[in-house]
């Protein structure tokens, strides 16, 4: 006798998602509506499809979505980024969504990342986004691009070899980084030398907009 498998269960909202700090408005400007339709449904269905962890919804403002969108002043108008690694949106999502005046190219390897992501696109009609599927090392002498940016990927002595082939002379680096990125940068010593990594700097970014600032390691190739 076969048994028919139960059908898949549809991911359920999920309770306890932080409220809209009142910080977002300032920091989404005039794209806080689209800002605002993307949280509701990476708070309702990130966690059951593996986007977000279980601990992330009563953060998800803080943590996720203003911690991507603070970095979008460092973003040149006109610029090409690619983002690095986004997974379920962070940061290049939310910066294509703040920065409809820049272009992005949001680089993962997981096929039901890239759905979602594309899923988001279509939804939310973002028209300077493309999603490639693949590790950003296939994607060396593919193209080049003016930006490229990256949260929680891996450490930077690895990062710094995966990204620096995406730039132009004179692209830069700006990687979203936690507490421990002076000791990373002292390990990538090497890495950012033979990339040719010039105006190395660390910059805290959200001071007097959110309650966690965020760091920022920059970098020019050059
Ligand atoms: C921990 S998740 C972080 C996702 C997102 N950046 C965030 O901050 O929420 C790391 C992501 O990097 C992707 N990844 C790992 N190695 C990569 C590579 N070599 N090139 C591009 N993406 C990579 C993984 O598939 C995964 O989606």
């Amino acid at each position: 006798m076969t048994v028919d498998p139960a059908p898949a269960a549809e991911p359920q909202p999920t309770d306890g998602i932080e409220p809209e700090p009142a910080a977002a408005a300032e920091i989404a400007g005039d794209r806080i509506e689209v800002l605002r339709a993307f949280a509701e449904d990476l708070g309702a269905r990130g966690e059951p499809l593996g986007l977000i962890g279980p601990l992330e919804p009563p953060r998800l403002w803080t943590r996720h979505l203003l911690n991507s969108a603070v970095l979008a002043p460092l973003l040149r108008s006109g610029s090409r980024i690619a983002d690095v690694g986004t997974g379920g949106g962070m940061p290049g999502l939310v910066l294509a969504i703040v920065r409809p005046d820049a272009r992005f190219l949001l680089i993962e390897p997981m096929e039901r990342r890239c759905a979602w992501l594309r899923e988001q696109v279509d939804r939310l009609g973002l028209e300077n986004v493309e999603v490639k599927r693949g590790r950003a090392e296939e994607f060396h002498g593919a193209f080049e691009v003016d930006q490229v940016t990256a949260r929680a990927v891996t450490a930077l002595k690895k990062l710094v070899p995966i990204t620096a082939p995406l730039l132009r002379d004179g692209g830069e680096m700006l990687f979203l980084k936690g507490g421990s990125v002076d000791a990373e940068i002292e390990a990538a010593e090497k890495q950012l030398r033979r990339a040719k990594a010039h105006d190395i700097a660390v910059e805290e970014l959200g001071g007097g907009l959110l309650a966690e600032t965020t760091r920022v390691f920059r970098a020019t190739i050059r």
